[in-house]
Order: C-alpha cells, then sequence, then structure tokens
C-alpha cells in the first residue's frame, strides 16, 4: 500500500509570514497545499472568514510548483471559479452542503472542469457517502475530501464517524473502478493518522505547523506514522 500524501493546510499557518510558511512547506517536501477559502455566509462564524483570490495568487507565486486544492466552503462558489483557475489553483474542491441541489452540484464541477481544474467534493461529518452517488457517476470529480471537523476552523477533535465512510468510499471507489482521490481534512495527527492510512491525501493543519519540531520533521511524522 502506497503511505499517503500529507497536505498542509495553510489555515493553521502563521498568517503574517505566508511568504516563509509557503516556503517551509515547499522545502519539507509537500507536493501539494491545502488553501481553505471560507466566507461568514457559507459559514456562521466572521472568524470563519479567510482569503480570496489575491491570496491565492501570491501563495502560487512563492510556489510554482505545488498543487494548489482550495477548499471553497463559500456562498455561491461559482462566482470564483474563473478568477481561482486565475489565480493559480489547481483543483477546487467545493463544500456540498453550501449546494441547493444536484442540478447545481453537476453544474458546478463542469464549470470547473472546463476552467481546466480538477473538481472536488468536500462533505461534512454528517453527511453519507451515499447521498454523492449519481454525482460520482458523472464523472466529473477527481477528489472526494472528507471532513472529520466540521468546517470552518482548524485545532478540533478528529471525529471517528468518517472512519465508516472511508471504508465505504474506497468500497464504491473498487467496485465500480472510479479514480476519485479520496482525502481525509481535520483533526489529522500523528494519534489519528494510523486509521485514516488508506486515503490517498491527509489535510494537516495544527499537526504540521503547531508542531514543537520543525514543519518538515510534522510533515515526515506523518508520512511515516501513515504507513506504520
Ligand atoms: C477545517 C478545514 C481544515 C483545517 C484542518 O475547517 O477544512 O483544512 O485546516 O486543520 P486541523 O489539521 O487543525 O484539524
Ligand atoms: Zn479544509
Amino acid at each position: 500500500e502506497i503511505a499517503p500524501i500529507i497536505s498542509p493546510s495553510l489555515l493553521a499557518c502563521d498568517f503574517a509570514n505566508m511568504k516563509a510558511e509557503v516556503l517551509r512547506c515547499v522545502k519539507a517536501g509537500a507536493p501539494r497545499l491545502h488553501v481553505d477559502i471560507f466566507d461568514s455566509v457559507a459559514l456562521d462564524s466572521p472568524w470563519a472568514f479567510t482569503f480570496g483570490p489575491q491570496m491565492v495568487k501570491a501563495i502560487r507565486d512563492c510556489s510554482p510548483d505545488a498543487i494548489l486544492d482550495l477548499h471553497m466552503c463559500v456562498y455561491k462558489p461559482a462566482r470564483f471559479v474563473d478568477a481561482m483557475k486565475e489565480a493559480g489553483a489547481d483543483r477546487f474542491i467545493f463544500q456540498f452542503e453550501a449546494m441547493a441541489d444536484e442540478a447545481e452540484v453537476l453544474e458546478l464541477a463542469k464549470r470547473i472542469t472546463d476552467a481546466g481544474m480538477k473538481c472536488g467534493i468536500s462533505i461534512n461529518p454528517a453527511t453519507s457517502v451515499s447521498t454523492l452517488d449519481s454525482i460520482l457517476a458523472s464523472g466529473l470529480i477527481s477528489v472526494v475530501n472528507l471532513l472529520a471537523v466540521e468546517p470552518g476552523f482548524g485545532g478540533q477533535k478528529f471525529n471517528t464517524v468518517i472512519l465508516v465512510k472511508l471504508e465505504h468510499l474506497v468500497q464504491l471507489r473498487q467496485e465500480k473502478g472510479y479514480s476519485f482521490e479520496i482525502g481525509v481534512d481535520g483533526g489529522v495527527n500523528e494519534k489519528t493518522v494510523p486509521q485514516v492510512a488508506k486515503a490517498d491525501v491527509l489535510v494537516a493543519g495544527t499537526y504540521v505547523f503547531r508542531h514543537p519540531v520543525s514543519l518538515s520533521q510534522g510533515v515526515m511524522d506523518l508520512s511515516t506514522a501513515a504507513k506504520s
């Protein structure tokens, strides 16, 4: 089995030193970066509000080669597709619960892929994998991001409810011959990582950036722990 990729979530980095933080990730060998784009319409708290396209462009400018994954939990994400592509995003992972209905989901997915980005879908801990059946069958989804915490903030406790969902998705993918990547986002640390080693991508903010030792140590620790 291949060990999952660790994708640092910049939500936990030092915002006043964004460039240095991004460069540290790149130097630590992180092949991709996770950027949480949140607004306070899709999410209740004004403190959840994060970045727009200008910050994405700034991150891209200091990391030309890293894959940039955007976790889009915003009101009407379709408005952001072209701007985020222009800013340098590679993957546009929208939050399923912020969508009105399936028609909106499919239209958005098509728009994202037409714009030349990979399309991902992110689901809350309480949302079941089976609600995604027809969306996955559309073939437009390259990434399924399983949130192991409520969206909005880093540093929350890992919700084990997603373990069954991970299992279910891995099985579904195999049965149907799908090729989407599976991500787990939130609460990933040295203790929880062995449980989610079947995922392809592990998004970690607090562990990677607030680790007592260096960032590179944090990234490597997690990938080692995921293998064992
Ligand atoms: C949660 C975000 C995550 C968050 C993960 O709303 O989607 O990307 O930054 O942070 P940690 O690793 O601290 O749970
Ligand atoms: Zn995220």
